[in-house]
């Protein structure tokens, strides 16, 4: 039994697993590749694994797709569909681009190709296609997308990460790069070296207008702590890209410990319009304590795919973000109340009998309030705490009595964000799986992403209320069932 295995989140079938990498959609499939150990527990040379789905929920796993060879192992990277066949590789190929990381540290860009729906790849004859620049030790993650309308008018575009920047090259056929410029140099957070870049377009909520977000992978000091995701919100003219906001501003995609090297996927809908969703994951772990954690035959797992949005706050634009409605399928039985009036001392406990459970609840804050939220997977003295502190103005997940922790001491933490919900009404929508959290806070507008290692037993769940009493609008509880995952044919 592996009563750490998450029932529907993605993980590999066995041994080590990090960055999701070559996300594309091509056929009617849902590519995940990621960054993968097939013969340890504990990161090592890299290679590309494989999984596809059909809806988001169910992955069926694949043979692996990159394997190192003497040009180096393969670190992250990304994937397009060539519908032009821009770099005459065939019809509608699907092209990865990736770095190679060679004996000697060194990194360059290098693409493979398929011609049979990801099935196989071909590496190309003449790689690297970007060689390793003298002096920089630091030269990853190639994202490309291409700019430019669906008629063929455009050209293609790379981001790739570069110490504590990003670095902008253009082609006409993802084979020969001219460096077209660069962002970073003091702006936002670079408390840890910039990984894993994704560059996408998306409509502001409300608006006429559009706007570039610039996401980034910042490789500690994080707010909770080691690794997570920050985003830049601007403009991109098809060479670089300006920030709209004060090179100061920090702006961070979710709050928890778990979310990082998040990639979305490219060709959604529309051929990668902007009429397409823009869909993302990201590797749920932190490397503060990932080749630690208490997983037995695997290490690492995914977040959910989630819908990203822009929204206008009285702060300015922000990236939001839901996990998507494809999920819903997973979801077995409801209970449902109106109007609970939580005491303090007096926690509401509904009747749930499964470690993996939706919630959907609305609760009023009322600022005499010291604390009000829910505890969940409880029993033996653990649970883990999510909820707000109107006094603090904090929306927290507290994870320091959540189960297993002793593999790190970084773990045992409680994680806090600023914020105010408006007119007072916190709504969260949370995601509990058998060893992670997932919070989506009025309407996505925080998220937190948490691992926790709770013993199995323990699936209590209350509503709770500190220092004053408080409304609970509404509360929803689904008990979800697993998503399928299929091991390779053959
Ligand atoms: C991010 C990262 C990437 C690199 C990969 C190696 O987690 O460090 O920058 O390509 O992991 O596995």
């Amino acid at each position: 039994m592996e009563p750490l295995r998450p029932a529907y989140h993605f993980t590999p079938p066995a041994a080590w697993m990090n960055d999701p990498n070559g996300m594309v959609y091509y056929n009617g499939e849902y590519h995940l590749f990621y960054q993968y150990h097939p013969n340890d527990t504990v990161w090592g040379p890299m290679h590309w694994g494989h999984a596809i789905s059909t809806d988001l929920v169910n992955w069926q796993h694949l043979p692996i797709a990159l394997a190192p060879d003497e040009l180096g192992v393969i670190f992250s990277g990304s994937a397009v569909i060539d519908w032009q066949n821009t770099a005459d590789l065939g019809p509608e190929a699907m092209v990865a681009l990736y770095t190679y990381h060679n004996a000697h540290a060194a990194q360059s860009q290098a693409l493979a190709y398929s011609l049979d729906n990801g099935r196989s790849f071909t590496k190309y004859t003449r790689n690297p296609i970007i060689p390793s620049p003298p002096n920089m030790r630091d030269f990853r993650d190639p994202k490309a997308i291409w700019y430019g309308d669906g008629s063929g008018n455009g050209h293609w575009v790379m981001v790739l990460a570069a110490g504590n920047a990003v670095l902008f090259y253009t082609s006409l056929n993802l084979i020969d790069w001219q460096p077209s410029g660069s962002f970073g140099f003091g702006h936002g957070a670079a408390t840890g070296v910039w990984e894993t870049p994704d560059l996408f377009e998306l409509p502001v909520a409300g608006s006429t207008e559009t706007r570039w977000v610039l996401t980034v992978g910042v490789g500690d000091h994080a707010p909770a702590g080691g690794s997570g995701m920050q985003y830049f919100i601007g403009h991109f003219d098809g060479q670089t890209f300006t920030n709209e906001n004060p090179k100061a501003l920090v702006l961070w995609a979710d709050y928890g410990a778990d979310f990082y090297a998040a990639q979305s996927w490219s060709d959604v809908g529309l051929r990668g319009s902007p009429n397409g969703r823009r869909l993302w994951l990201a590797w749920m772990n932190n490397w503060q304590y990932a080749n630690q954690i208490p997983t037995t035959t695997w290490r690492g797992a995914m977040s959910l795919p989630r819908e990203l949005r822009l929204v206008q706050t009285e702060d300015g634009i922000r990236l939001a973000q839901t996990a998507v409605p494809e999920l819903m399928q997973l979801r077995q039985t409801e209970q449902s109340w109106q109007h609970i009036k939580v005491m303090p001392g007096q926690p509401f406990v509904p009747e749930i009998e499964s470690e993996t459970v939706e919630i959907i609840v609305e609760i009023e804050t009322p600022p005499e309030a010291n604390g009000l939220g829910i505890r969940l997977r409880m029993g033996n003295g653990t649970a883990t705490a999510v909820g707000y502190a109107p006094q603090s103005h904090t929306l927290f997940v507290d994870r320091s009595r959540a189960g297993q922790s002793g593999f790190s001491e970084r773990f045992a933490r409680n994680h806090t964000a600023t914020f105010e919900p408006a007119s007072g009404v916190l709504k969260l929508h949370i995601f509990v799986d058998r060893a992670s959290v997932e919070v989506f806070a009025n309407d996505g507008r925080i998220s937190f992403t948490e691992q926790i290692f709770p013993d199995e037993a323990n699936v209590g769940l209350e509503l709770f209320a500190e220092g004053t009493a408080v409304t609970v609008h509404n509360l929803q509880i689904y008990q979800l069932g697993p998503a399928r995952f299929f091991s390779p044919p053959g």
